[in-house]
């Protein structure tokens, strides 16, 4: 059996979290979607094709395998993708007890929408201060964010 995991989020811009992330759900599945999903909830700094375009940079420059693939989704419901491609499992990265609070009704939601699972991954405790939002910061104030993302996304907040 073919087990494919969705991991979706905003990845704006993906972080050394979220690739760490990703490369555990990919010892773990057979496939990998990575999902940037449009966030109504939020106001983007990055335009969805550029946060598709720096992931799959990113991934590839982490070395990981063509069953990672990258995608995006700005219609309908998370769990409507996860019909479409056969997916039956959502991974999510958490950090702390804040990350499983914000995560456990969006978990069983998805899971009373359409039987779709949920599989909380701990990524390194080294990326447990690292979020998208904080890196907007510290990029917006003219810090260095080189430490918290791949090299392709500090090179691209540099240049703009
Ligand atoms: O990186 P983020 O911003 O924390 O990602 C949040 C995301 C995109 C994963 C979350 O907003 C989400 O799951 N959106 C899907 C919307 C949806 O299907 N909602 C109904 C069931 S919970």
């Amino acid at each position: 059996m073919n087990r494919i995991a969705v991991v979706p989020g905003s990845f704006d811009p993906v972080t050394l979290g979220h690739v760490d992330v990703i490369a555990r759900a990919a010892h773990v599945f057979d496939e990998v979607h990575v999902l940037v999903v449009h966030n109504p909830d939020k106001s983007a700094l990055l335009p969805l094709p550029k946060r598709v375009s720096l992931l799959e940079r990113s991934l590839r420059e982490a070395g990981l395998p063509p069953s990672v693939t990258v995608h995006s989704w700005s219609v309908g419901l998370l769990v409507d993708y996860c019909t479409e491609v056969g997916a039956t499992v959502l991974v999510k990265g958490i950090r702390s007890q804040v990350d499983v609070a914000y995560e456990t009704p969006m978990a069983i939601m998805n899971r009373s929408l359409a039987g779709v699972e949920t599989v909380f991954m701990l990524p390194d405790p080294a990326h447990a201060h690292v979020s998208s939002s904080l890196v907007r910061q510290v990029a917006a104030l003219g810090g260095d964010v080189a430490p918290y993302v791949p090299a392709s996304v500090a090179e691209y907040l540099a240049a703009t």
